[in-house]
């Protein structure tokens, strides 16, 4: 789905999500979201915002899963996953703090393995993830899925690429204050969602996109594994959608 710009797109996704939400409130059930962090969603999360400012919206009936962390991180450190969905979503709209999930960079590593397990249960025993909204690094990762995740990979803690670090330096004044690890949603978590909706904009995720939409399916550029997925939709902007 190509938009002519972000803000479009960025529209285009919040309605979706609303949408969705409106029906399972209708249905008497929970709209269960998978959501992501980095500059790509912002947009959308200001037009949710925007719907529950103006009364049309409300997130009592939403569980939210989100599909990474950097490790190891304080939830409060002002480069947490946690704190960014506090600002941009959170802290606006009425979803109870009991229904929203974010891995814990805080765990000491022996803690780790179960708290991954658990993840994956609570998933599980909320029904699944209703939709499940992604961006995409340059090295074609998803969550934090870095190249050589395999399709049925769970939720783990990761070694981030060099790339990513690389991108994030600037978030983190400078590459050496970039964990060198994460938490992530595995590939096979994400496949697991009933809808995937990836967004990219700008020219600089062309070529990602690029050979994630026509390439061959393959471990170094893990959005290829989204071609398995049969309700999938990638949404763009005219320059991320450039090379296709
Ligand atoms: C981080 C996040 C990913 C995100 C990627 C792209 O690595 N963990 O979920 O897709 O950044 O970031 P941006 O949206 O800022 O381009």
């Amino acid at each position: 789905i190509i938009q002519e710009d972000s803000k479009k797109a960025s529209l285009f996704v919040a309605n979706e999500i609303a949408g969705l939400i409106q029906e399972k409130q209708k249905e008497g059930k929970k709209a269960v979201l998978g959501l992501a962090t980095g500059s790509t969603p912002t947009k959308v999360y200001d037009y949710l915002v925007q719907f529950h400012k103006e009364g049309r919206l409300s997130f009592k009936n939403v569980i939210t899963f989100n599909l990474d962390e950097y490790y190891p991180m304080q939830p409060n450190s002002l480069h947490s996953y946690v704190r960014f969905m506090n600002e941009h979503l959170f802290n606006h709209v009425d979803i109870g703090a009991e229904n929203v999930h974010i891995p814990d960079g805080s765990l000491s590593p022996e803690e780790i393995r179960d708290y991954c397990l658990d993840y994956e249960k609570k998933i599980e025993n909320v029904g699944g993830i209703d939709i499940q909204i992604l961006g995409i690094g340059r090295t074609g990762h998803i969550g934090f899925n870095e190249p050589g995740s395999s399709l049925n990979s769970k939720t783990r803690l990761i070694r981030l690429d060099r790339v990513t670090r690389l991108d994030a330096a600037s978030d983190f004044f400078g590459q050496e204050n970039v964990p060198m690890r994460a938490i992530t949603m595995g590939v096979g978590t994400i496949l697991s969602a009933k809808k995937i909706i990836l967004m990219a904009w700008g020219e600089g995720k062309a070529d990602v996109i690029q050979q994630s939409v026509e390439g061959q399916i393959k471990e170094s550029i893990p959005a290829t594994f989204l071609q398995h997925h049969n309700n999938c939709d990638f949404v763009l902007d005219d320059a991320s959608s450039s090379k296709l």
